[in-house]
């Protein structure tokens, strides 16, 4: 279901200016229908998530401090995919000029095994990879979150949290979303008895504007700020974990609830056009492919093509089949395996990927074998910050498919997440999103799996002028490259830029997925012409993104149509 945007207005006439003038290339600016903000501004897919961050900026915190909180706040209020039982990645560009990533990706547990979800004829059996304890890798979230805020925050646990607490002692109003969203989960909640005590109603489905309280989420809270990670790595929390764990016939223990570290990743980095854009290296694919599909892109004059023309798509798709074949077969775990970052983002690989390019469409097949077929869900979040001095965070997390394994850890209140299923369970079998990998991605004890996650910020003179992210497994990067190549190639508005209808391709399977809005009939009958397959698909991705001007340094947000978010910035004083 599509939102009422209210906090944006938008005009036809100003979008066709918008097309049909040339404007300044390289360079962000303003285009007369944005709200602009000077003082920090936070997008997030839960309003009440972006009303805690915008709390702590306006009390002084820094960026950092405002994405801890809206972290916490979205394990609360957004439990499809909000999370303690999960992991993530952020992406931080300082004011200070320092550049970094978090990654608190889930990994596997020591007793993982390379085979652990193949049955007894060797053939994959996917939903234990996708549903129940087996489906779950080591949590990270709350170790990343608090890393981030001990080191690059300004205040206290407290300080970030208890808003968190408050919302899960209290209680809140659910949304007509929310509501819906528990009660079509509900018969997968009923297989697991802790998740039916937490997120069913004995008599009756959940209705909007019930008063949803999580009693013992809160308390887990209250140990994480009272402890710090040993409120949830070690002590009450983790004697629930490992029970929920053993009851289950799980292999999460103690030992690996102990050992889990977040590990500081440089950014990977890439030059579109003079821009510089920073994003997840691995374990995510999503910077390196991101990057990979910019450099190929910059081939060809993308402008003069027009936006979401035949032969806009068919270029598009032309290097996404390509860089999503590379991502099957280079991209895991960089602790486990030597992923050639280099030359995957190289200008010189882009060239020789371009030159392959025809006005028809490629074979999948010629590129590398293999057939898929994927499904796409939203159920990861993105949300993204900027405060009043610069400093810029880009924060995509997850417990992968909507409310993970399904299972609540019982007494603590949360959903443990499903992650075990990015990883390559078997080669050449796909995973719930029609993703295909290799030996790279195998499962091994300790190693973090595959992400898609691409929280990326693009700077200009070194300077923040876009914040961008999704959730949407394989699709995430290609819906973030298309925000890029909106606002920088196209020069829209970032409403514009995020609402403006998608198109994915993932080499595997062949089709282009592709959202209402971006071709009429016969520009379709064109693409399927030159050789495409096509599909419709109701929405891909739900970007949270934010952008800077460069020469003010205000700011606007977008929250995207195809959600329920909710982008709120902080006026001048
Ligand atoms: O890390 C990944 O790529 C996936 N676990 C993300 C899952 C996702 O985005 C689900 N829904 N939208």
């Amino acid at each position: 279901m599509l939102k009422q945007k209210l906090i944006f207005s938008k005009s036809i006439l100003i979008f066709l200016l918008l097309f049909f003038t040339p404007g300044l290339t390289g360079c962000t600016t303003f285009n007369g229908n944005e709200n602009l903000y000077s003082q920090g501004m936070v997008v997030s897919a839960d309003s009440l998530a972006t009303e805690v961050g915008i709390k702590i900026l306006r009390s002084g915190g820094n960026a950092i401090d405002a994405a801890v909180g809206v972290g916490f706040a979205l394990s609360v209020t957004y439990p499809v995919a909000g999370n303690l039982g999960g992991g993530g990645f952020m992406v931080i560009k300082k004011a200070n000029g320092e550049e970094f990533t978090l990654d608190y990706r889930e990994k596997a547990p020591k007793l993982a095994k390379r085979d652990m979800y193949l049955n007894s004829e060797g053939n994959f059996v996917d939903s234990l990879a996708q549903e129940g304890i087996l489906a779950s890798g080591v949590p990270g979230s709350v170790s990343g979150m608090l890393y981030a805020l001990a080191n690059h925050g300004t205040m206290s646990r407290e300080d970030v949290i208890m808003p968190s607490v408050e919302l899960a002692k209290k209680g809140f109003y659910l949304s007509e979303a929310t509501a819906n969203s528990f009660n079509r989960y509900r018969s997968s909640f009923i297989k697991f008895p802790s998740t039916t005590k937490y997120f069913t109603k004995d008599s009756a489905l959940f209705a909007p504007g019930d008063i949803f309280v999580q009693s013992d989420l809160a308390n887990t809270l209250g140990r994480i700020i009272e402890n710090g990670t040993d409120g949830f790595y070690r002590g009450k929390t983790a004697e629930l974990i490992v029970a929920q764990s053993q009851k289950m016939d799980g292999i999460i223990s103690f030992d690996d609830l102990m050992k889990y570290n977040t590990v500081v990743r440089e950014v990977v980095t890439g030059n579109y056009r003079g821009f510089k854009i920073l994003s997840m290296p691995p374990p995510s694919s999503g910077g390196i492919a991101l990057i990979e599909l910019l450099n190929i892109l910059e081939n060809i004059d993308l402008k003069s093509l027009g936006h979401n023309s035949t032969k806009y798509v068919h270029y598009l798709t032309e290097a996404m089949r390509r860089v999503y074949a590379d991502r099957s077969k280079y991209l895991g775990d960089p602790d486990f395996y030597p992923v050639p970052i280099d030359s995957l983002i190289s200008k010189n690989y882009a060239k020789k990927l371009y030159s392959q390019i025809t006005s028809s469409a490629s074979n999948s097949a010629d590129i590398l074998p293999g057939l898929v077929e994927s499904s796409e869900s939203m159920e990861t979040t993105h949300y993204s910050i900027i405060d009043k001095w610069g400093n810029a965070v880009s924060v995509t997390t997850t417990i992968n498919s909507g409310y993970g394994s399904k299972v609540v850890v019982d007494g603590a209140g949360f959903f443990l997440n499903n992650e075990m299923d990015d990883f390559s369970a078997k080669p050449g079998v796909p995973n719930q999103f029609g993703l295909l990998g290799s030996e790279a991605n195998s499962i091994e004890p300790g190693k973090r799996m595959l992400s898609s996650m691409t929280p990326t910020i693009v700077l200009k003179d070194d300077k923040p002028v876009l914040i961008v992210g999704s959730p949407g497994g394989s699709t995430i990067i290609t819906a973030v490259l298309q925000v890029v190549l909106n606002v920088l190639d196209f020069e829209m508005d970032v409403n514009e830029a995020v609402d403006a209808p998608r198109i994915h391709h993932q080499w595997y399977p062949e089709h282009i997925s592709i959202e209402d809005g971006v071709l009429d009939s016969s520009g379709t009958l064109e693409l399927i012409n030159m050789g495409h397959k096509v599909k419709d698909i109701p929405y891909l991705g739900l970007i949270e993104a934010i952008k800077i001007d460069q020469k003010t340094g205000r700011v606007s947000g977008a929250t995207d149509r195809r959600g329920f978010g909710l982008a709120k910035g902080e006026l001048d004083k």
